[in-house]
């Protein structure tokens, strides 16, 4: 058996599979997008897939011009959709009409860069228009208003104008004004990028706090590192695709895991964060060859469940092998025909079943370069090995 047969998946697969696709409040599959006609059509999205349940809060990460807001403005019906499924709320959004996705756009509350307050109404009198907008009452509103922006620690300008607020003051009452609705679904595009710590903290609890008590979804652009804590997953889009979807919960327990290991112990918590987010989860039978001796080496793995038997060719065929050792919980392997780039100088083997994290030799490499310490480590064992 060759270890390309095993179930090997990114780690956030396991977070998704459970859920039944009607469940999910973004459901997107196979998206494309293009901007401009004839000669100057170019394509922006290529082939997404994103799925988000209720209660979640995604956040997404790439470099400038990756296609972040383009994706988020599709799954807000702002936009509509050319090629590929787009499933939000339940509704097909691909093939509706402008009067339907302006329908499914009155669910979801949007805080987007571009805050459109309304220069003429105060704070109160925006976030106002917003309830009204969906059909509530003015009694109970006035109560709702002043909660909100008092919480956003506008208590004191609650009946300024935009004008006389700051950026940041103005981006909150954006805040206010797609919170106070309590949508299912929240798109937020860079929503704290003009906040200062304490009012991106407020923001981002608040958010934080609707998936938990309301079980809504949100789904964020930022490239703010500082509230990367709140996020349930990271999706990080390169050249309009998602390169990596990652289970926070799952790579902070990897990062835990590593540090115990003698090769990561040295690494910053930013740079073990950075690997766990790179590994692939593979779950193996007892019984399977995860490499065989004299192949290639591609990956490097951890083990984080199960035992794995460590063989070596006894004739040059390698028709017979020779038991030589045994790894577990912790133990790693595959690193040494990486660094050397000769072939892999034994065979592995699951003793049992196991949970095996992978990282691919790109990524091996990468983290090689960003990280001395890491380098230094591996080259001690793998020489000694
Ligand atoms: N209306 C448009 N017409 C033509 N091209 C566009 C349009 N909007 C975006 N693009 C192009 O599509 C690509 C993706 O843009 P998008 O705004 O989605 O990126 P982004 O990841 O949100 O970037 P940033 O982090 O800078 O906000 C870019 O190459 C951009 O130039
Ligand atoms: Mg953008």
């Amino acid at each position: 058996m060759d270890a390309v047969t095993s179930n090997s998946q990114p780690s956030s697969g396991a977070v998704n599979a459970v859920k039944a696709a009607d469940e999910l409040v973004v459901n997107v599959q196979g998206l494309n997008h293009y901007f401009g006609e004839g000669e100057n059509r170019k394509q922006v999205l290529f082939n997404n897939t994103l799925q988000v349940g209720p209660g979640e809060l995604v956040i997404m990460t790439g470099p400038s011009g990756s296609g972040k807001t383009t994706l988020l403005t599709l799954v807000g019906a702002l936009r509509s959709s050319q090629e590929g499924s787009n499933r939000v709320l339940g509704k097909e959004l691909n093939g509706l009409g402008a009067k339907q996705l302006n329908e499914v756009r009155r669910q979801i509350g949007f805080i987007f860069q571009m805050h459109n307050l309304f220069d003429s109404l105060t704070a109160f009198e925006n976030v106002k228009m917003s309830m009204e907008l969906h059909g509530h009452k003015s009694r109970d509103m006035r109560r709702e208003i002043i909660k909100i922006l008092s919480r956003l620690g506008l208590g004191e300008r609650i009946y300024y104008k935009p004008r006389q607020l700051s950026g940041g003051q103005r981006q909150r009452v954006a805040v206010a004004r797609a919170l106070v609705n309590r949508p299912k679904l929240i798109l937020a595009d860079e929503p704290t990028a003009a906040l200062d710590k304490k009012s991106s903290r407020d923001v981002v609890d608040m958010l934080k706090h609707l998936t938990r008590e309301e079980r809504a979804t949100i789904l964020m652009v930022t490239h703010d590192s500082r509230i990367l804590d709140v996020a349930d997953r990271i999706v990080n889009m390169v050249d309009g695709h998602i390169e990596s979807d990652v289970s926070v919960n799952e790579s902070l327990r990897l990062c835990e895991f590593l540090k115990k290991s003698s090769v990561f112990s040295n690494l910053s918590p930013n740079e073990l964060m950075h690997i766990a987010e790179k590994m692939k989860r593979e779950s193996h039978a007892a019984g399977e060859r995860v490499i065989r001796q004299g192949d290639e080496g591609d990956k490097f793995y951890v083990i984080t469940a199960g035992k794995v038997d460590v063989h070596i060719n006894v004739d040059r065929e390698g028709r017979e092998t020779k038991w030589v050792d045994d790894m577990s919980c912790g133990d790693f392997f595959g690193e040494k025909a990486l660094l050397t780039g000769e072939p892999r100088n034994a065979s592995i083997i699951t003793a049992e079943d196991s949970v095996l994290y992978s990282l691919g030799k790109e990524d091996f490499h990468a983290a090689l370069k960003a990280s001395d310490s890491f380098q230094d480590q591996l080259r001690k064992v793998a020489m000694g090995r």
